[in-house]
């Protein structure tokens, strides 16, 4: 059993199988939400379209979006599908403003989500017996929970550490001797920090593998995780509105975008303005379907994520590439559209820079301002560090296109997060 090479047998089944099983699943639920969900009947009725109408995939086009608008007019329990009673358990993100968005499964939902995140576990190279320290938060949030409940499914020790107590989750890494972590790729940075900071070397640590996600990272950011901790770094991605992680997971033997797990989630790309979907190969927003949610259905919701699908290559299923960003974060800076992830490739060439880096909008005058804050590496603290931030600068106007004034700071002088790093300050407004 530990041999084979994958999880679950679907994951080599042919495209047409794949098709035909999406196929019968968006059918039943696009019938299951209309025939449950006073929004879903609503919105279908408003745009015209019946779930008799829907024959094959192509049809799905037909159908209106759901956003994160539709979930805070129907705040809090407004689309689910069964009785609150039925509901086994809610998770809710957090929103910077505003009420949080609300989700909710089943006992079969949470068995479906644990089945998918030990098969995206699998896929990243975990096998039964082995121990996973979660440093994924716990509570509201789907990460920790999400995490924990996979890494049960397939059989691991889990140490369910939660975010938070930086110098204790070392301690119990070298204590516990782990093989895989599961947390957010800016919080490993933490974790290194103080790795070093115990005097402990990360490279003799017992981790194997990290299971990265709830935020976009650079590949540069993978090479500086894998590099310093001798692991293998992988990605791994979801939301909390379509199921929480393990919507699709990068195989450690590619390391190449994430497969989707189609059997459970129907994708799509669509052009951002106009909605229309796009072939696979384009970049756009991506869109998900959810197949067999049961609490709560979920049809064509816009993830504000952007990406593109490609075909599957470790599995059958697709790929989407690495999320360079999210519409919501991209930046327009004088006119220049700017990801906070093109920065962060950049801060990564320099080895006397961190990867621990924050980027300020303010207003000079009638104009946007840019600075990036970003720490130097202990050792390179100091006259090599001020040096290679000026380099950065230039390398930021001439490769992103924009005048950004770059601050170095000491190390630890940018604010840490425990989870999802605030990449981003905009001080425009006010
Ligand atoms: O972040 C679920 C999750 C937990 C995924 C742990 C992976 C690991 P939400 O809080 O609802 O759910 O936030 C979802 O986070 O739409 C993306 O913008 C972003 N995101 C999640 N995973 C990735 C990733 C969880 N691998 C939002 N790369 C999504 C880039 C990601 N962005």
């Amino acid at each position: 059993m530990t041999s084979r090479p994958f999880f679950d047998a679907i994951e080599q089944a042919s495209r047409d199988e794949i098709t035909a099983l999406q196929t019968a699943r968006v059918a039943a639920a696009l019938r299951r939400a209309y025939e449950r969900v006073a929004h879903y009947r609503a919105s279908f009725d408003a745009a015209g379209v019946h779930p008799d109408e829907f024959r094959g995939l192509a049809d799905l086009a037909r159908f209106p979006f759901t956003s994160k608008q539709t979930l805070r007019d129907t705040y809090p329990f407004g689309l689910f599908a069964v009785p609150r009673a039925e509901v086994a358990r809610i998770h809710a993100s957090s929103g910077t403003t505003g009420k949080p968005t609300v989700v909710g499964y089943t006992l079969k939902d949470i068995e479906t989500w644990a089945g998918l995140v030990a098969r995206s576990i699998y896929a990243a190279g975990g096998r039964a017996g082995m121990a996973v320290h979660v440093a994924y938060g716990y509570g509201l949030f789907t990460g920790g929970l999400g995490a924990h409940y996979g890494a049960e499914r397939l059989g691991c020790t889990v140490i369910p550490m939660s975010g938070g107590q930086t110098e204790k989750q070392v301690q119990l890494i070298d204590d516990f001797r782990p093989e895989i972590i599961m947390v957010t790729p800016s919080y490993m940075l933490s974790i290194l920090d103080h790795f070093r900071a115990a005097g402990l070397d990360p490279r003799a640590s017992s981790l194997k593998t990290g299971i990265f996600g709830a935020e976009p990272w650079t590949n540069a950011m993978r090479a500086e995780i894998e590099r310093s901790f001798a692991m293998d770094a992988v990605d791994i991605y979801g939301l909390s509105e379509v199921m929480g992680p393990g919507v699709a997971q990068e195989c450690v033997e590619t390391k190449d975008g994430l497969h989707i797990w189609e059997d459970h989630f129907y994708p799509e790309v669509i052009d951002p303005v106009t909605g229309a979907v796009l072939p696979d190969g384009e970049k756009g927003e991506l869109v998900f379907t959810a197949l067999t949610k049961e609490a709560m259905p979920i049809i064509r919701y816009r993830t504000r994520d952007l990406t593109r699908l490609l075909p599957g290559t470790a599995r059958t299923m697709r790929r989407m590439e690495k999320i360079t960003g999210r519409s919501d974060d991209m930046l327009i800076v004088r006119g220049v559209n700017v990801f906070p992830s093109q920065i962060e490739e950049q801060i990564l060439r320099f080895g006397a820079l961190a990867g621990h880096y924050q980027i300020v909008l303010t207003r000079e005058g009638r104009m946007d301002a840019m600075t990036v804050l970003v720490e130097a590496r202990p050792e390179g603290f100091g006259p090599a560090a001020e040096e290679q931030g000026q380099a950065l600068a230039s390398r930021i106007k001439e490769l992103v296109g924009v005048t950004a004034k770059v601050e170095v700071m000491a190390p630890g002088g940018i604010e840490r997060s425990l989870g999802k790093a605030r990449r981003v300050v905009d001080r425009r407004q006010g």
